[in-house]
């Protein structure tokens, strides 16, 4: 498990905030080739075609194992020096997400929280681990004892926040399955009292401010022992989302920015496909930094596949997906699959005739 103190991420300030948007933006401009097709389109796109040939001949050549060093500073001084600026681009910028430690360090560290089943998969027990850290770490930077989740699912993370933090939580879903799932789940839990899970559909809107109000000046049984009751103020508290769908994230932020009493904004988004790229919501220095580099590169567009890239898991957990040749494999397969439907070789019925 990688320690939140060792993240320089959660440390930067602004000027370095600054220069890692305009390296990061020019990044993905200049190698936009790599990310801006769907993984399942690949062949559709003829993207392998854009590899340079230089490092097509030093990447098939070197063995699985050292294919996985890769992202941890792994190179050789005979290859290509386009290949070479290119890994030590994205080795620099990825040091701010990661501490510089190797993928065997950072495996034997992980931690398992009591809290969540080994169902889980190792990359969101991480992203739970971690973001429990953050939030944690905000609370208690802002004074708040209470926390409002928003698309809270089966409540692993509010789960967490509670037994580490002794924070209270309030879970919020728009699916009564996951409402439910997450009370059963916590049933015989003694600090039931300080995680709340409620139905509801959160999204943009005046009527929603007054209903997320009204829950949160709801009487709530907070009697857990834990954490004492008056402490959780509603005036006081922070949201957070974990993998919020589509736009729920873009709607989040515009909730926080008209609710006083949330202090602070904690979000992980996900299913970037499903958001509208024309409400994309981004601070002066992120849009300063796309308009001077897309000044640069006119082609050059933030695009959703672009966006995708900031919920691939972490270079151990790519490592791991490596090692695990299935997930690769059957990537692989769709990909060719995608390429001969669209060819009209073969058809969605095969497919699904042949169980393909
Ligand atoms: C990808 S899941 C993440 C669940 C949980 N945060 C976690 O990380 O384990 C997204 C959750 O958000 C809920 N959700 C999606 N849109 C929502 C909305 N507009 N309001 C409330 N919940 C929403 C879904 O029902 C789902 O449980």
């Amino acid at each position: 498990m990688e320690d939140l103190s060792e993240i320089s991420a959660f440390q930067m300030d602004d000027i370095s905030s600054m220069t890692y948007l305009r390296d990061v933006t020019q990044i993905l401009a200049e190698y936009s080739w790599i990310y801006n097709v769907r993984n399942t389109e690949i062949f559709i796109h003829n993207v392998l075609e854009n590899i340079p040939l230089s490092w097509c001949e030093v990447l098939t050549a070197i063995s699985d194992e050292d294919l996985c060093q890769l992202p941890f500073d792994f190179i050789q001084s005979d290859w290509p020096p386009s290949l070479v600026s290119f890994l030590i681009q994205c080795q620099q910028l990825a040091n701010f997400r990661f501490p510089p430690k190797t993928a065997h360090d950072i495996s034997i560290n992980q931690r398992r929280s009591n809290y969540m089943p080994v169902k889980v998969a190792s990359k969101k027990q991480f992203e739970i681990e971690i973001m429990a850290d953050l939030i944690g770490k905000i609370c208690q930077e802002h004074n708040c004892h209470l926390v409002l989740d928003i698309g809270s699912g089966l409540g692993y993370l509010d789960q967490l926040l509670h037994h580490r933090f002794s924070l209270g939580c309030i879970g919020i879903d728009s699916s009564l399955k996951y409402t439910n799932a997450a009370n059963d789940r916590i049933k015989n839990d003694s600090c039931m009292n300080s995680m709340h899970h409620i139905t509801f559909e959160v999204t943009h809107s005046e009527k929603c401010i007054e209903e997320l109000k009204s829950i949160l000046n709801e009487k709530t049984d907070w009697n857990c022992g834990c954490v004492s009751a008056n402490k959780l103020s509603s005036d006081s508290l922070v949201m957070v989302g974990l993998h919020s769908c589509g736009n729920l994230t873009q709607d989040m932020m515009k909730l926080f920015c008209q609710m006083d009493e949330v202090k602070a904004f904690v979000c992980v988004g996900c299913c970037y496909n499903k958001i509208n790229l024309n409400d994309f919501p981004m601070s002066s220095i992120a849009q300063r930094a796309v308009f001077n580099t897309h000044t640069n590169y006119p082609e050059w567009h933030p695009c959703v596949s672009g966006l995708r890239l900031a919920a691939h898991g972490t270079r151990t957990h790519s490592v791991k997906s490596l090692v695990d040749s299935h997930i690769l494999k059957s990537m692989f397969y769709r990909a060719l699959m995608e390429y001969y439907i669209q060819k009209g070789r073969v058809t969605l019925e095969m497919v699904r005739m042949y169980n393909l």
